[in-house]
Protein backbone atom coordinates (compact mmCIF):
# COMPACT_ATOMS: atom_id res chain seq x y z
CA UNK A 1 0.00 0.00 0.00
CA UNK A 2 0.98 3.48 -0.83
CA UNK A 3 0.67 5.85 1.73
CA UNK A 4 0.50 9.64 0.25
CA UNK A 5 -0.47 12.36 2.73
CA UNK A 6 -0.87 16.46 1.66
CA UNK A 7 0.66 18.75 3.69
CA UNK A 8 0.71 22.42 3.83
CA UNK A 9 0.41 24.82 7.00
CA UNK A 10 -0.65 27.37 4.64
CA UNK A 11 -4.93 27.00 4.07
CA UNK A 12 -6.35 27.34 0.69
CA UNK A 13 -3.98 25.94 -1.02
CA UNK A 14 -5.81 23.10 -2.42
CA UNK A 15 -5.14 19.97 -0.12
CA UNK A 16 -8.50 18.77 0.38
CA UNK A 17 -9.39 19.18 -3.23
CA UNK A 18 -6.47 17.22 -4.22
CA UNK A 19 -6.55 14.80 -1.71
CA UNK A 20 -10.26 14.11 -3.23
CA UNK A 21 -10.12 14.62 -6.83
CA UNK A 22 -6.33 12.70 -6.56
CA UNK A 23 -8.36 9.67 -4.66
CA UNK A 24 -11.28 9.37 -7.53
CA UNK A 25 -9.04 9.36 -9.95
CA UNK A 26 -7.05 6.79 -8.93
CA UNK A 27 -10.40 4.84 -7.44
CA UNK A 28 -11.47 5.34 -11.23
CA UNK A 29 -7.83 3.72 -12.78
CA UNK A 30 -8.97 0.81 -10.61
CA UNK A 31 -6.69 1.35 -7.71
CA UNK A 32 -8.57 0.44 -4.38
CA UNK A 33 -8.16 3.90 -1.78
CA UNK A 34 -9.34 4.73 1.18
CA UNK A 35 -9.09 8.60 1.86
CA UNK A 36 -8.34 9.61 5.44
CA UNK A 37 -9.44 13.47 6.79
CA UNK A 38 -7.12 14.69 9.29
CA UNK A 39 -8.56 18.15 9.42
CA UNK A 40 -10.88 18.62 12.33
CA UNK A 41 -12.36 21.33 9.60
CA UNK A 42 -14.35 18.16 8.10
CA UNK A 43 -14.43 19.88 4.72
CA UNK A 44 -13.43 15.91 2.85
CA UNK A 45 -16.87 14.90 3.69
CA UNK A 46 -18.40 18.04 1.95
CA UNK A 47 -16.54 17.96 -0.93
CA UNK A 48 -17.68 14.00 -1.38
CA UNK A 49 -21.14 14.94 -0.46
CA UNK A 50 -21.26 12.66 3.33
CA UNK A 51 -23.45 14.96 5.68
CA UNK A 52 -22.24 15.67 9.26
CA UNK A 53 -25.14 14.03 10.30
CA UNK A 54 -23.71 10.66 8.56
CA UNK A 55 -20.98 11.03 10.45
CA UNK A 56 -21.02 8.98 13.88
CA UNK A 57 -18.05 7.91 14.01
CA UNK A 58 -14.63 8.93 12.38
CA UNK A 59 -10.94 9.35 12.81
CA UNK A 60 -11.30 10.70 16.60
CA UNK A 61 -12.71 7.50 17.37
CA UNK A 62 -9.85 5.38 15.71
CA UNK A 63 -7.11 7.62 17.25
CA UNK A 64 -8.07 7.73 20.58
CA UNK A 65 -8.83 4.30 20.41
CA UNK A 66 -12.41 3.87 21.22
CA UNK A 67 -13.03 1.62 17.32
CA UNK A 68 -11.02 0.16 15.19
CA UNK A 69 -10.59 1.89 11.40
CA UNK A 70 -12.39 -0.61 9.65
CA UNK A 71 -15.61 0.30 11.49
CA UNK A 72 -15.45 4.39 10.75
CA UNK A 73 -15.11 3.16 7.14
CA UNK A 74 -17.43 4.87 4.25
CA UNK A 75 -17.39 3.51 0.77
CA UNK A 76 -18.14 6.22 -1.26
CA UNK A 77 -18.39 4.55 -4.87
CA UNK A 78 -16.91 1.77 -6.19
CA UNK A 79 -13.14 1.44 -5.42
CA UNK A 80 -13.30 4.64 -3.02
CA UNK A 81 -13.72 4.43 1.02
CA UNK A 82 -13.11 7.16 3.48
CA UNK A 83 -12.74 7.90 7.02
CA UNK A 84 -13.96 11.22 7.74
CA UNK A 85 -13.29 14.15 10.49
CA UNK A 86 -15.61 16.51 12.73
CA UNK A 87 -15.18 19.23 14.61
CA UNK A 88 -14.44 16.74 18.31
CA UNK A 89 -10.85 16.16 16.73
CA UNK A 90 -9.61 19.45 17.29
CA UNK A 91 -9.77 18.12 21.00
CA UNK A 92 -7.35 15.35 20.14
CA UNK A 93 -4.23 17.61 21.07
CA UNK A 94 -5.31 18.50 24.45
CA UNK A 95 -6.81 15.28 24.69
CA UNK A 96 -3.57 13.35 24.00
CA UNK A 97 -1.39 15.66 25.49
CA UNK A 98 1.61 13.69 27.49
CA UNK A 99 0.24 10.42 25.81
CA UNK A 100 3.30 8.43 25.07
CA UNK A 101 3.20 6.97 21.31
CA UNK A 102 0.74 9.95 20.54
CA UNK A 103 2.25 10.73 17.41
CA UNK A 104 1.94 6.81 16.00
CA UNK A 105 -1.68 6.91 16.67
CA UNK A 106 -2.94 6.56 13.43
CA UNK A 107 -0.07 4.05 11.86
CA UNK A 108 -0.99 1.26 14.44
CA UNK A 109 -4.49 2.05 13.27
CA UNK A 110 -3.09 1.07 9.93
CA UNK A 111 -3.11 -2.45 10.66
CA UNK A 112 -6.32 -3.70 10.61
CA UNK A 113 -6.56 -2.55 7.46
CA UNK A 114 -3.34 -4.35 5.77
CA UNK A 115 -3.93 -5.71 2.35
CA UNK A 116 -7.61 -3.98 2.19
CA UNK A 117 -5.84 -0.92 0.00
CA UNK A 118 -3.64 0.10 -2.63
CA UNK A 119 -3.57 3.66 -2.04
CA UNK A 120 -4.07 5.68 1.40
CA UNK A 121 -4.67 9.33 0.91
CA UNK A 122 -4.42 11.43 3.88
CA UNK A 123 -5.43 15.36 4.21
CA UNK A 124 -4.69 17.24 7.36
CA UNK A 125 -5.45 20.37 8.65
CA UNK A 126 -3.58 24.12 7.81
CA UNK A 127 -0.89 23.43 11.03
CA UNK A 128 2.02 21.55 11.98
CA UNK A 129 0.35 19.79 14.90
CA UNK A 130 -0.05 16.34 16.78
CA UNK A 131 -2.62 15.57 13.75
CA UNK A 132 -0.50 16.48 10.79
CA UNK A 133 2.59 14.54 12.75
CA UNK A 134 0.27 11.52 12.60
CA UNK A 135 -0.66 12.03 9.33
CA UNK A 136 3.44 12.09 8.08
CA UNK A 137 4.32 8.87 10.52
CA UNK A 138 1.93 6.59 8.89
CA UNK A 139 2.96 8.79 5.30
CA UNK A 140 5.77 7.28 3.43
CA UNK A 141 5.09 10.37 0.59
CA UNK A 142 4.14 13.65 0.98
CA UNK A 143 2.53 15.85 -1.56
CA UNK A 144 3.01 19.65 -0.69
CA UNK A 145 0.73 21.58 -2.62
CA UNK A 146 1.88 25.02 -3.75
CA UNK A 147 -0.51 28.06 -5.05
CA UNK A 148 1.65 30.61 -6.58
CA UNK A 149 1.82 33.40 -4.30
CA UNK A 150 4.27 35.28 -2.72
CA UNK A 151 3.66 33.92 0.66
CA UNK A 152 3.48 30.60 -0.51
CA UNK A 153 7.43 30.62 -1.59
CA UNK A 154 8.06 32.35 2.00
CA UNK A 155 6.46 29.47 3.66
CA UNK A 156 7.80 26.83 1.19
CA UNK A 157 11.30 26.77 2.67
CA UNK A 158 10.14 26.99 6.25
CA UNK A 159 7.87 24.09 5.95
CA UNK A 160 10.44 21.99 4.12
CA UNK A 161 12.94 22.82 7.13
CA UNK A 162 9.96 21.64 9.57
CA UNK A 163 9.77 18.50 7.51
CA UNK A 164 13.53 17.53 7.33
CA UNK A 165 13.36 17.91 11.16
CA UNK A 166 10.02 15.93 11.51
CA UNK A 167 12.12 12.95 9.30
CA UNK A 168 14.42 13.12 11.79
CA UNK A 169 11.72 11.91 14.19
CA UNK A 170 9.72 9.87 11.89
CA UNK A 171 11.75 6.56 12.14
CA UNK A 172 11.22 5.93 8.25
CA UNK A 173 12.17 7.96 5.31
CA UNK A 174 9.71 10.47 3.34
CA UNK A 175 9.66 11.08 0.17
CA UNK A 176 8.77 15.07 -0.77
CA UNK A 177 7.29 16.01 -4.15
CA UNK A 178 5.87 19.81 -4.63
CA UNK A 179 2.38 20.01 -6.63
CA UNK A 180 1.59 23.21 -7.78
CA UNK A 181 -1.78 24.14 -7.87
CA UNK A 182 -4.51 26.96 -8.61
CA UNK A 183 -1.81 27.57 -11.76
CA UNK A 184 -2.63 30.58 -14.50
CA UNK A 185 -0.25 30.33 -17.10
CA UNK A 186 -1.14 33.84 -18.52
CA UNK A 187 0.31 35.69 -15.58
CA UNK A 188 3.98 36.30 -15.95
CA UNK A 189 4.26 35.95 -11.80
CA UNK A 190 2.25 32.72 -12.36
CA UNK A 191 5.27 31.17 -14.91
CA UNK A 192 8.11 32.15 -12.78
CA UNK A 193 7.02 30.71 -9.53
CA UNK A 194 6.62 27.37 -11.38
CA UNK A 195 10.10 28.02 -12.82
CA UNK A 196 11.33 28.65 -9.95
CA UNK A 197 10.39 25.66 -7.93
CA UNK A 198 11.92 23.13 -10.62
CA UNK A 199 15.11 25.38 -10.41
CA UNK A 200 15.07 24.79 -6.78
CA UNK A 201 14.15 21.23 -6.23
CA UNK A 202 14.94 19.33 -9.11
CA UNK A 203 12.70 16.33 -9.71
CA UNK A 204 11.37 17.41 -6.63
CA UNK A 205 8.17 18.70 -8.47
CA UNK A 206 5.16 16.80 -10.42
CA UNK A 207 5.30 17.79 -13.88
CA UNK A 208 1.82 17.91 -13.93
CA UNK A 209 0.14 21.58 -12.11
CA UNK A 210 -3.41 22.13 -11.57
CA UNK A 211 -4.57 25.05 -13.41
CA UNK A 212 -7.25 27.32 -11.84
CA UNK A 213 -10.43 26.05 -12.22
CA UNK A 214 -13.88 27.47 -11.52
CA UNK A 215 -15.32 24.20 -11.98
CA UNK A 216 -13.22 22.60 -8.50
CA UNK A 217 -15.17 25.06 -6.61
CA UNK A 218 -18.48 24.19 -8.16
CA UNK A 219 -17.70 20.67 -7.99
CA UNK A 220 -17.21 20.54 -4.25
CA UNK A 221 -20.10 23.03 -3.33
CA UNK A 222 -22.17 20.03 -5.47
CA UNK A 223 -20.28 17.06 -3.69
CA UNK A 224 -18.85 15.73 -5.92
CA UNK A 225 -15.34 14.81 -7.50
CA UNK A 226 -14.70 16.72 -10.48
CA UNK A 227 -14.53 13.22 -12.42
CA UNK A 228 -18.24 13.22 -11.74
CA UNK A 229 -19.47 16.57 -12.28
CA UNK A 230 -17.66 17.78 -15.30
CA UNK A 231 -15.21 15.84 -17.43
CA UNK A 232 -14.18 18.10 -19.93
CA UNK A 233 -12.94 20.99 -17.23
CA UNK A 234 -9.32 21.75 -17.39
CA UNK A 235 -9.18 20.66 -13.52
CA UNK A 236 -10.48 16.90 -14.94
CA UNK A 237 -7.50 16.73 -16.94
CA UNK A 238 -5.53 17.86 -14.73
CA UNK A 239 -6.24 15.86 -11.74
CA UNK A 240 -5.97 12.51 -14.34
CA UNK A 241 -2.38 13.43 -15.28
CA UNK A 242 -1.64 13.83 -11.84
CA UNK A 243 -3.25 9.92 -11.00
CA UNK A 244 -1.18 9.01 -14.46
CA UNK A 245 1.91 10.44 -12.83
CA UNK A 246 1.80 8.38 -9.43
CA UNK A 247 0.37 5.45 -11.51
CA UNK A 248 3.97 5.78 -13.30
CA UNK A 249 5.89 5.69 -10.36
CA UNK A 250 4.34 2.68 -8.60
CA UNK A 251 6.25 -0.28 -10.41
CA UNK A 252 9.81 1.36 -9.00
CA UNK A 253 7.73 2.29 -5.42
CA UNK A 254 6.46 -1.20 -5.26
CA UNK A 255 9.04 -3.03 -6.70
CA UNK A 256 11.13 -1.12 -4.11
CA UNK A 257 8.66 -1.57 -1.55
CA UNK A 258 8.84 -5.46 -2.16
CA UNK A 259 12.29 -6.86 -2.25
CA UNK A 260 12.16 -8.29 1.00
CA UNK A 261 14.63 -6.55 3.50
CA UNK A 262 15.51 -9.65 5.22
CA UNK A 263 15.21 -13.10 3.66
CA UNK A 264 14.87 -16.32 6.05
CA UNK A 265 17.51 -19.03 4.31
CA UNK A 266 16.93 -23.09 4.09
CA UNK A 267 17.82 -25.06 6.61
CA UNK A 268 21.10 -26.37 5.93
CA UNK A 269 21.05 -29.26 8.48
CA UNK A 270 18.09 -29.04 10.41
CA UNK A 271 18.73 -32.32 12.66
CA UNK A 272 21.58 -31.19 13.99
CA UNK A 273 20.82 -27.12 14.25
CA UNK A 274 17.35 -25.92 13.79
CA UNK A 275 18.75 -22.53 13.80
CA UNK A 276 18.09 -20.29 10.33
CA UNK A 277 20.57 -17.76 8.72
CA UNK A 278 18.77 -14.36 8.33
CA UNK A 279 19.98 -11.76 6.07
CA UNK A 280 18.82 -8.20 6.77
CA UNK A 281 19.12 -5.70 4.24
CA UNK A 282 18.29 -1.92 3.86
CA UNK A 283 19.20 0.99 1.51
CA UNK A 284 20.88 3.74 2.69
CA UNK A 285 23.77 6.25 1.45
CA UNK A 286 26.76 4.84 0.60
CA UNK A 287 28.91 6.46 3.07
CA UNK A 288 26.44 6.66 5.90
CA UNK A 289 27.24 4.52 8.88
CA UNK A 290 24.60 1.85 9.18
CA UNK A 291 23.96 -0.56 12.16
CA UNK A 292 21.37 -2.87 13.69
CA UNK A 293 20.27 -3.68 16.78
CA UNK A 294 17.76 -6.21 18.11
CA UNK A 295 16.29 -9.21 20.52
CA UNK A 296 19.34 -11.45 18.50
CA UNK A 297 22.70 -8.97 19.51
CA UNK A 298 21.16 -7.70 23.28
CA UNK A 299 20.32 -4.56 21.27
CA UNK A 300 23.99 -3.53 20.95
CA UNK A 301 24.09 -2.14 17.24
CA UNK A 302 26.12 -3.57 15.21
CA UNK A 303 27.78 -2.72 11.95
CA UNK A 304 26.39 -3.38 7.89
CA UNK A 305 28.78 -4.62 5.36
CA UNK A 306 27.63 -2.22 2.48
CA UNK A 307 26.80 -4.44 -0.75
CA UNK A 308 25.51 -2.74 -4.04
CA UNK A 309 26.47 -0.05 -6.11
CA UNK A 310 27.07 3.54 -5.18
CA UNK A 311 23.37 4.59 -7.03
CA UNK A 312 21.53 1.56 -5.08
CA UNK A 313 23.71 1.30 -2.15
CA UNK A 314 22.42 -1.54 0.19
CA UNK A 315 23.74 -2.97 3.29
CA UNK A 316 23.30 -5.94 4.60
CA UNK A 317 23.68 -8.60 7.76
CA UNK A 318 23.94 -11.97 8.57
CA UNK A 319 22.27 -13.61 11.69
CA UNK A 320 21.88 -17.15 12.57
CA UNK A 321 18.99 -17.45 14.91
CA UNK A 322 17.18 -19.98 16.53
CA UNK A 323 13.46 -20.27 15.76
CA UNK A 324 11.10 -17.31 17.34
CA UNK A 325 10.30 -13.82 17.33
CA UNK A 326 12.74 -11.36 17.32
CA UNK A 327 12.49 -7.48 17.56
CA UNK A 328 14.62 -5.15 15.91
CA UNK A 329 15.60 -1.83 13.99
CA UNK A 330 18.26 -0.40 12.42
CA UNK A 331 20.57 2.90 13.31
CA UNK A 332 21.47 5.03 10.21
CA UNK A 333 23.70 7.71 10.95
CA UNK A 334 22.93 7.57 14.37
CA UNK A 335 19.18 7.80 13.58
CA UNK A 336 16.97 4.57 15.01
CA UNK A 337 14.89 3.51 12.23
CA UNK A 338 12.10 1.05 11.98
CA UNK A 339 12.89 -1.14 8.83
CA UNK A 340 11.06 0.87 6.10
CA UNK A 341 10.00 -2.20 4.39
CA UNK A 342 9.01 -4.52 6.85
CA UNK A 343 5.00 -3.62 7.95
CA UNK A 344 5.23 -6.03 10.92
CA UNK A 345 5.62 -4.13 13.63
CA UNK A 346 5.39 -3.34 17.50
CA UNK A 347 5.35 -1.37 20.30
CA UNK A 348 9.06 -0.31 21.63
CA UNK A 349 7.88 0.74 25.09
CA UNK A 350 9.15 4.12 24.18
CA UNK A 351 6.94 5.40 21.63
CA UNK A 352 7.77 4.30 18.79
CA UNK A 353 7.94 1.14 16.90
CA UNK A 354 10.37 -1.85 16.56
CA UNK A 355 10.75 -4.20 13.03
CA UNK A 356 9.87 -8.06 13.97
CA UNK A 357 10.88 -10.37 12.30
CA UNK A 358 9.78 -14.70 12.82
CA UNK A 359 12.13 -17.48 12.01
N1 LIG B 1 -7.37 24.63 -8.98
C1 LIG B 1 -8.35 25.32 -8.37
N2 LIG B 1 -9.07 26.23 -9.06
C2 LIG B 1 -10.05 26.95 -8.44
N3 LIG B 1 -10.38 26.82 -7.16
C3 LIG B 1 -9.70 25.92 -6.41
C4 LIG B 1 -8.65 25.13 -6.97
N4 LIG B 1 -8.15 24.33 -6.00
C5 LIG B 1 -8.86 24.60 -4.89
N5 LIG B 1 -9.79 25.55 -5.13
C6 LIG B 1 -10.73 26.14 -4.18
O1 LIG B 1 -9.97 26.87 -3.21
C7 LIG B 1 -10.51 26.70 -1.90
C8 LIG B 1 -9.46 26.11 -0.98
O2 LIG B 1 -9.07 24.83 -1.45
P1 LIG B 1 -8.83 23.61 -0.45
O3 LIG B 1 -8.57 22.42 -1.28
O4 LIG B 1 -9.94 23.52 0.53
O5 LIG B 1 -7.51 24.07 0.28
P2 LIG B 1 -6.83 23.52 1.65
O6 LIG B 1 -7.37 22.17 1.92
O7 LIG B 1 -5.37 23.54 1.38
O8 LIG B 1 -7.21 24.51 2.71
C9 LIG B 1 -11.74 25.82 -2.07
O9 LIG B 1 -12.87 26.63 -2.15
C10 LIG B 1 -11.50 25.09 -3.39
O10 LIG B 1 -12.72 24.77 -4.03
MG1 LIG C 1 -8.34 21.44 3.63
Amino acid sequence: MRRIGLVNQKGGCGKTTTVINLAACLADLGRRVLLIDLDPQGHAALGLGVDADEIEEGIYEVLSGEMSIAETIHTIHDNLDAVFSDVVLSAFEQVMAGTPGREYKLTKALVDIQGRYDYLIIDSPPSVGLLTFNGLMASDEVIIPVDPSYFSLQGLGKLLDTLRIIEEKVDHPISIKILATNVDRRTVFCRQVIEALHHHFPGGCFQTVIHVCTRLKEAASQGKPIAQYDRTCNAYGDYRDLAGEILAQEREVLQAAESPSFTLHPERAPEKEPARMVTFKIAAPLHAKVQIAGDFNGWKPEGLDFDGSPDQPAWWKQFTLKPGSYQYKFLVDGRWISDPKNEQRADDSLGGLNSVVSV
